[in-house]
């Protein structure tokens, strides 16, 4: 009776209306709804753990080379320090020899049109005293939000450094001990959200900022840096220090795809459901 009733449902919805392409769970033209609710219109999906994380990181990365002379040393970003390792990514810095410059890595979104999203980095920070391992949004200095890891502060394995940039004031700068030893792998995740950004490890939140909150369409990246400022990086390390990322989920709104768009591509796509992230 049950099933009779379904099929005659799944029927006659079918003759009601114009023929779409039959929905599937693969297909998330309706968009991605995070656990809290939120709607996403787009993803870039960055599965690192295959044989070759690298070309996974060149679909929707760039590996940054530039400079910059820092207070206390040059430090260079180098494709060298961005490589396949472990089933995962590397990200490194160099141990440094006592001279010259510091050689660091980082990776950038091709798009800088993200605006507002959900974004998860599973990985592990370096063990190496005196880097910065960050996972952050960037517009610029005062449009960014971040979570770093800094591996010379005591306990650093279990603090949480989270910032919406600029960073100056305890609403928009927040450290936070978690039990979770992040030296073994965690998912680090930041909503972005339009009047707040809220903090996760593990699905579990760490904590939540409404100051400062960046509302300039932007790049994420993901980096392992030193300048040996000892206000922060400190440093340069002495041996590599490698994080090792897993994956990287970002599900967001952008510029470029708005909500006509949007709703236009789920309609042509026949309504599937909205994608559970
Ligand atoms: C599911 O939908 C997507 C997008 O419409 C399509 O590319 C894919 O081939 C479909 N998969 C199956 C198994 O039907
Ligand atoms: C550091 O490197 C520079 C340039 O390569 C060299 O002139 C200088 O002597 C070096 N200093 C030390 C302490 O090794
Ligand atoms: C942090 O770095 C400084 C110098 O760079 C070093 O003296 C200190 O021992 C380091 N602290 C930790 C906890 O490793
Ligand atoms: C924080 O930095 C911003 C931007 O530079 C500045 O306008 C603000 O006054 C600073 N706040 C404090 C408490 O220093
Ligand atoms: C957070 O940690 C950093 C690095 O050790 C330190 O400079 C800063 O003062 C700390 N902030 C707070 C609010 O404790
Ligand atoms: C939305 O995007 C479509 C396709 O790019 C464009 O034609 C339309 O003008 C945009 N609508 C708004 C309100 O920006
Ligand atoms: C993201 O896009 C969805 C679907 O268009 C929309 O409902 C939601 O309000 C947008 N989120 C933000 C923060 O703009
Ligand atoms: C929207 O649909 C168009 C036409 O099918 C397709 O080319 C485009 O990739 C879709 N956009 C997104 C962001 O899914």
């Amino acid at each position: 009776m049950l099933p009779c009733l379904i099929l005659l449902s799944v029927l006659g919805s079918a003759v009601a209306g114009p023929v779409y392409p039959r929905a599937n769970a693969s297909s998330c033209a309706c968009g991605y709804r995070d656990s809290a609710g939120h709607v996403w219109r787009e993803s870039i999906l960055s599965d690192f753990s295959g044989s070759d994380a690298l070309s996974v990181v060149n679909e929707n990365w760039a590996v940054e080379t530039w400079g910059q002379q820092r207070q206390y040393h040059y430090m260079q970003y180098s494709s060298a320090n961005v490589y396949n390792y472990n089933n995962a990514l590397a990200i490194r810095t160099q141990g440094w020899s006592g001279n010259g410059s510091v050689y660091t890595g980082e990776i950038q979104t091709n798009r800088d049109d993200i605006l507002y999203g959900t974004f998860r980095m599973y990985a592990s920070i370096p063990t190496t005293p005196g880097v910065c391992f960050g996972f952050f949004s960037y517009y610029s200095d005062s449009q960014e939000s971040d979570i770093e890891f800094l591996t010379n502060v005591t306990d650093y394995s279990h603090i949480v450094h989270y910032t919406n940039q600029p960073g100056n004031t305890s609403s928009n700068r927040k450290n936070v001990t978690v039990s979770n030893t992040l030296t073994s792998f965690n998912e680090h995740r930041f909503d972005w959200l339009a009047k707040e950004t809220i903090f996760y490890v593990n699905g579990k939140e760490t904590t939540s900022m409404t100051a400062d909150v960046p509302n300039e369409a932007s790049h994420i990246l993901a980096n392992v840096w030193s300048d040996g400022n000892p206000t922060w990086s400190y440093g340069p390390p002495a041996k590599d220090a490698v994080a090792t990322v897993q994956y990287i989920n970002l599900y967001f709104n952008s510029t470029s795809y708005n909500e006509t768009a949007f709703n236009s591509n789920c309609t042509e796509a026949g309504k599937p459901a909205v994608c559970q992230v």
